[in-house]
């Protein structure tokens, strides 16, 4: 095998082995990256439509608990003024959602679907678990979904969603007997569910992955193309000099000039010891001669 062909198998193969690492290493790294901004993006929703349900509980609802002796005001409702909030910014990020899903909801969108249902399900299994990850495929890509449980642990929340009959009066003719009631103290009843879409992160993670690839691949050939050439003047294109100068003289000809052996290196080296045993030939061949 020649020695450029040897010299280029070795990198090539070495080179597509590190490079294939790299991206390995890369590829978790970017994608871990990205799944931790969309969590913190996920956390920020879920503590804003928290600090909402405060806000509505302790500031809105004693405001208006006049009004809601006569005419039921959703609006005094935490739940109602979260989802609320989430929706208006749902108008600038349609791909977020802040859904409070329960299994048996007073406001029958509020319903939980079969994979809320599943999250749901987590929490009344695992009694200590305080929050899920989950991802999902939809039809616009992956959305990671982070989840708290709604654990009822204030009476005052069964004052409406314990029975109809202590439950204001106009609440019940706005959302009817039949639904929202019979919840227990302790009981697991639903989630805050956080969905983010996570397609846009993941897909600039795969972009900086491949312009971190194509880089080093032109790294890689620019090398490849600086290392033949030097691989062409230092070391091939003088040892066919010599060989071919060693053939004509095994012929018997010595019609050939001497190498100039500049520098210090091997081949300059080798070079001054091909003229030297030339010259040692050729005296030896004068003496025979003679
Ligand atoms: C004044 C009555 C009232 C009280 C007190 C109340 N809720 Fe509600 N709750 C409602 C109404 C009405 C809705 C439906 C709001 C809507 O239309 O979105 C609701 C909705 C919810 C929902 C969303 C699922 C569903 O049923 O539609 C959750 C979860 C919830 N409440 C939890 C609580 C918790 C926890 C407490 C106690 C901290 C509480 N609620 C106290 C009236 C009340």
């Amino acid at each position: 095998m020649r020695l450029w062909l040897k010299f280029n198998l070795v990198m090539i193969i070495a080179f597509t082995v590190g490079l294939a690492a790299a991206a390995w290493f890369s590829r978790g790294i970017a994608e871990a990256t990205a799944r931790a901004q969309v969590l913190h993006e996920a956390s920020l929703l879920m503590q804003q439509a928290t600090s909402v349900r405060g806000y509505t509980a302790a500031e809105i609802e004693p405001l208006l608990a006049e009004q809601s002796a006569q005419r039921f005001l959703p609006h005094t409702v935490p739940s109602w003024a979260a989802q609320q909030v989430v929706r208006t910014l749902q108008r600038n990020f349609p791909d977020y959602d802040y859904k409070e899903a329960a299994l048996n909801p007073t406001n029958p969108a509020d319903r939980a679907t079969d994979w809320e249902a599943d999250i749901i399900s987590f929490f009344r299994r695992d009694t200590a678990a305080r929050e899920h990850i989950g991802e999902r495929q939809t039809p616009n890509g992956p959305v990671l979904t982070f989840s708290r449980p709604f654990r009822i642990t204030n009476e005052a929340c069964l004052t409406c969603h314990s029975t109809p009959a202590a439950a204001p009066v106009p609440m019940v003719e706005l959302y009817g007997p039949n639904n929202g009631f019979g919840w227990h103290m302790g009981e697991v009843i639903g989630a805050q569910i956080v969905s983010v879409p996570m397609s846009l992160p993941l897909g600039r993670a795969a972009q900086q992955l491949e312009a971190l690839l194509i880089s080093l691949g032109a790294v890689f050939l620019a090398m490849l193309v600086l290392m033949n050439v030097l691989l062409h003047v230092v070391v091939i294109k003088p040892i066919r000099g010599m060989t071919a100068s060693a053939e004509k003289i095994a012929a018997g000809d010595f019609s050939e000039p001497e190498f100039t052996a500049a520098g210090r290196d091997e081949i300059a080296s080798l070079a001054r010891s091909f003229n030297l045993m030339r010259r040692s030939l050729a005296n030896a061949m004068k003496l025979l001669d003679a």
